[in-house]
């Protein structure tokens, strides 16, 4: 079984789809809680503190992180024209994700972490991550050096810097020499903390998404790319400009002023790598929207395409000390945080999902009308989570301003967390049904006939 064509991705896919609902929960649960805090009884290990941070790791690591996971052991074979390497070693990395994931929510939910954002997980785990970025770029390597296809396709590029990056900021971002705190001191450590928290989201989940649609959107355009030199200029200065821009985290903290200057600078900048991919998938699909958006999959990455524009507009905005003044811990940035991680790399995660599943099991998916529904029950819910809490992020963000403490801001914006508790229905429904689905297209008999 273990040598099963495929079975890796299948397995990271499936995985992707349990996490992301699980993940959807913890998130629904921690929006109640903001709602009512006490409604939930204060249990222990699902008070606030504990399950933002079992959210936060499962959609990322678990949902968007396996997800593309899986997608780069389809994508790195088919583009070489071999087949992967090692199915065995794909399925070990498969279970010790799956297991660092586990770990990690049981550790979270009993109170040990390490308080850095996104790097809370604890010193065995972060181990257990970086023996699985090692392992896969170790499979993903040999299959490229056994490959049939001469040429390396963009993808391929995007997908071995964003493992030799990835595995290199999750290292230093959790500061794994230090196991007793996974940090170390002061400043520096803030410093480090947004280097790593920032580099997360630009190497692991935007290069991967990246490579998934430059291959997927030629194919369901039924076209070849618009530029492949377009390409290459959009991946090498997303590797100059995204990795030393993390301080826009900390423009509020006393860190050096020149660093601020770099990280602004650095921000505005991203704008280069962000258009080339743009204006490179968009011209692709020019004229063809009909054909993309008769492919669920090719449909789910164009959204994610929008969704990209929109976060990376708004986050060079943010990254402006005037405006973000203003916007600075509100729930203005959490807007932002799901539009980027839910509406681009989670969408483009479905799309990438959708799109290659038929191809591996051979056979249509269990239903194209449940995908469909899914489509819109995270479009709707996404689109509202984004006007609601960016106005509540206003309010605060005016406030605070004005001179008011945090808590008497608090009945200000009570009735748009209750709206957001509501819409995360939606989305944990999409996610629900998102799960069925992948789990009949892989396991199920009987198709439905759309
Ligand atoms: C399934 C896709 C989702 C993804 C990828 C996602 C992603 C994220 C991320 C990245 C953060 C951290 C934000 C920050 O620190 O700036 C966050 C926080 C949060 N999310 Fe989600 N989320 C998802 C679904 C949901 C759902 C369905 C709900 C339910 C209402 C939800 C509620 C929350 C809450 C309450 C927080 C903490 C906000 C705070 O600290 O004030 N999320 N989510
Ligand atoms: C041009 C590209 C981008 C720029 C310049 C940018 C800028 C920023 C800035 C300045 C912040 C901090 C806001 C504050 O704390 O006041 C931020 C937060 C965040 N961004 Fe972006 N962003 C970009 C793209 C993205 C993308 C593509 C994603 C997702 C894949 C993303 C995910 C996040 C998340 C999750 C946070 C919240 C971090 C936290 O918990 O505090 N951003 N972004």
């Amino acid at each position: 079984m273990a040598d099963e064509p495929y079975g890796t991705t299948k397995g990271f896919f499936l995985s992707s789809v349990c996490w992301m609902t699980l993940g959807a929960l913890a998130g629904l649960i921690g929006a109640i809680e903001l709602v009512a805090p006490d409604l939930l009884g204060n249990i222990p290990w699902i008070v606030f503190g504990r399950i933002r941070q079992v959210h936060t790791n499962l959609v990322m690591f678990g949902f968007v992180g396996a997800g593309l996971l899986g997608g780069i052991h389809y994508l790195v074979p088919t583009l070489v024209r071999t087949p992967l390497f090692s199915e065995r070693i794909g399925k070990l990395s498969l279970w010790l994700w799956n297991l660092a994931l586990v770990a990690g929510v049981v550790t979270l939910s009993l109170g040990y972490t390490q308080s850095r954002e996104y790097a809370e997980m604890v010193w065995p785990i972060d181990i257990g991550v970086l023996i699985v970025l090692g392992l896969i770029f170790f499979n993903l390597l040999e299959t490229v050096r056994h490959r049939k296809e001469n040429l390396l396709y963009v993808s391929v590029w995007y997908i071995f810097g964003g493992l030799i990056f990835t595995f290199l900021t999750y290292f230093f971002g959790n500061a794994v020499w230090h196991p007793d705190t996974g940090s170390i001191t002061g400043i520096p450590d803030a410093i480090l903390a947004w280097f790593y928290g920032h580099n997360i989201l630009g190497f692991f989940f935007t290069t991967f998404a990246v490579a998934a649609a430059y291959y997927i959107v030629p194919i369901v355009s039924r076209t070849p790319l618009y530029s492949h030199t377009l390409s290459l200029i959009g991946f090498w200065t997303i590797l100059l400009m995204y990795s030393h821009i993390g301080t826009h985290h900390l423009l509020q903290a006393p860190t050096p002023t020149w660093l601020k200057v770099i990280a602004i600078t650095g921000s505005v900048g991203m704008v280069i790598p962000v258009m080339t991919v743009l204006v490179n998938l968009w011209l692709t699909m020019k004229g063809r929207l009909g054909n993309i958006h008769s492919d669920i999959g090719g449909k789910f990455i164009f959204a994610g395409s929008v969704w990209y524009l929109l976060t990376c507009l708004q986050g060079p905005l943010q990254s402006l000390p005037y405006v973000q003044r203003l916007t600075h811990f509100t729930n203005w940035v959490i807007a932002h945080a799901h539009m980027g991680v839910l509406g681009f790399a989670g969408t483009m995660t479905l799309g990438t999902i959708y799109f290659i599943l038929p191809r591996i099991t051979g056979r249509p998916l269990f239903s194209s009308r449940l995908a469909n529904v899914q489509y819109w029950l995270v479009l709707v819910g996404l689109i509202g989570f984004f006007t609601v809490l960016t106005t509540a992020g206003l309010i605060q963000g005016n406030g605070w301003l004005n001179g008011e403490t945090v808590y008497r801001i608090l009945p200000q914006i009570h009735l748009y967390m209750v709206l957001r508790a509501g819409l995360g229905i939606l989305i944990l429904a999409g996610a629900t049904i998102g799960l069925c689905n992948v789990f009949m297209s892989l396991y199920g008999g009987e198709r439905q006939t759309n």
